[in-house]
């Protein structure tokens, strides 16, 4: 099969592989018929993962159908149209029993922290991902739903990752009637966020990011209110001013590793590799809340320490919450608001490609071309 190849920080390509084999009673193989590229993406093409090896195949978000199934699966059938979460899980350990399924403490060999994710170095347990024509699901009665014949494909792709990650973003934030909510970072999980921050209540909204485009896009889809944070001096004090100075009630933090706005922090995260992630946008949250406030974090962050204004955060009695998303606990509401239409994943969809460009689509992506947010990987195009 044709899949997605790493071949070492900003360099991938498309190559050969085997096409994966059932290697457990509860694995299916699923023909990849969508997949996506994701900010998290990004931080492996960058190479600011550790152990994220040569000749790994990275993409965690798909939909497909099912091509062959394990003889314990159950609940699929070969030929079923699913969309599977990010999250690989057990479905049965202390975590995914209280269904903090991206938690999973059977998933991940390598790890006390996070669970198993496709396409994600070995740090998420070393699974080959779905930027390819075939992946292996393990534990295939836990994860996939079938796709209900009303929803769309690409909204579908959406939900296995960007949306429920936005979603849980906001939820974490513990939004209460009216609250002012700002939201860093204007990529698809701050869009998301943005836009479930008024399902649950928010009296305000406001993105923060650089890119103009983007800011539009927050405008448009999320209907936010939006600072370009390089064209105010201090976007901490702006912020202040914009709520009677005491700071907003909930700030979400969608930027991760790689936020920018400090010419050190970002050398110090991505050129020295001295600390697991820039937090130019953590820090701007944790000084742009209220005391006692509410601080979200679902940007992604290697497993090293990062010069966190902890101090700060807790002498002004902050509440962090932060995870992997586990996707799957949120779809039955998700799939409720694409139903009913509340909501429309796929209006942020500006890119659509072949596998054989996926090169070109990371790099577009990684560069912020050609005005990208979010990119979609159609392997049979070609
Ligand atoms: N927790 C999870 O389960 C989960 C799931 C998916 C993605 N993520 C993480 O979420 C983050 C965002 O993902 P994405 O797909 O939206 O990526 P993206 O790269 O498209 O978006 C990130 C956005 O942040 C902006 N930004 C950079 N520095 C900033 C700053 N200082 N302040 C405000 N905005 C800033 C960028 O311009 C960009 O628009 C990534 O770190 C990714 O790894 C986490
Ligand atoms: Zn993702
Ligand atoms: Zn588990």
């Amino acid at each position: 099969m044709r899949a997605m190849v790493y071949r070492g920080p900003y360099r991938i390509r498309v190559e050969e592989k085997d096409v994966p084999a059932i290697e457990h009673p509860n694995d299916a193989i699923v023909r990849v018929t969508c997949s996506a590229i994701c900010g998290s993406d990004l931080h492996l093409y960058h190479g600011m993962m550790p152990d994220t090896r040569v000749g790994m195949t990275f993409g965690h978000e798909f939909t497909g159908v099912v091509e062959a199934v394990g003889p314990s699966v159950r609940n699929l059938s070969v030929g079923d149209r699913v969309l599977v979460p990010f999250n690989i899980s057990c479905g049965s350990c202390f975590f995914c029993a209280r269904q903090q399924f991206g938690n999973c403490h059977n998933t991940n060999p390598n790890a006390t922290a996070v669970g198993g994710i496709y396409g994600y170095s070995h740090t998420a347990g070393g699974y080959d991902g779905a930027q390819a024509e075939f992946v292996r699901v393990p534990f295939a009665d836990v994860g996939p739903s079938k796709i209900p014949d009303w929803m769309d494909e690409e909204d579908a792709v959406l939900l296995t990752d960007a949306f429920p990650t936005g979603y849980q973003g906001a939820e974490m934030g513990g939004i209460e009637e009216g609250d002012v909510v700002v939201v860093f970072g204007a990529g698809p999980i701050g869009l998301f966020a943005a836009k479930s921050a008024w399902l649950m209540g928010a009296g305000r909204v406001i993105v923060v990011d650089h890119l103009d485009y983007r800011l539009e896009m927050a405008r448009t889809f999320a209907q936010a209110e939006t600072i370009n944070f390089t064209y105010v001096d201090d976007i901490v004090v702006y912020i202040k001013q914009l709520t009677d100075n005491l700071g907003a009630d909930v700030c979400i933090e969608a930027a991760g590793a790689e936020a920018d706005g400090s010419f050190w922090q970002i050398a110090m995260a991505s050129k020295l590799k001295m600390q697991g992630g820039s937090p130019v946008a953590l820090n701007w949250a944790i000084d742009c809340v209220r005391k006692v406030g509410n601080v979200s974090v679902v940007g992604g962050f290697g497993p090293l320490f990062s010069a966190v204004k902890f101090g700060d955060a807790m002498n002004k009695g902050l509440t962090i919450r932060t995870n992997q998303c586990s996707v799957k606990r949120h779809w039955p509401r998700l799939f409720e608001h694409v139903k009913n239409g509340i909501i429309k994943p796929s209006d942020i969809v500006t890119h659509r490609i072949s596998l054989d460009e996926i090169a070109d689509g990371y790099h577009m992506f990684s560069s912020k071309l050609d005005d990208c947010v979010k990119t979609l990987v159609y392997p049979q195009a070609a």
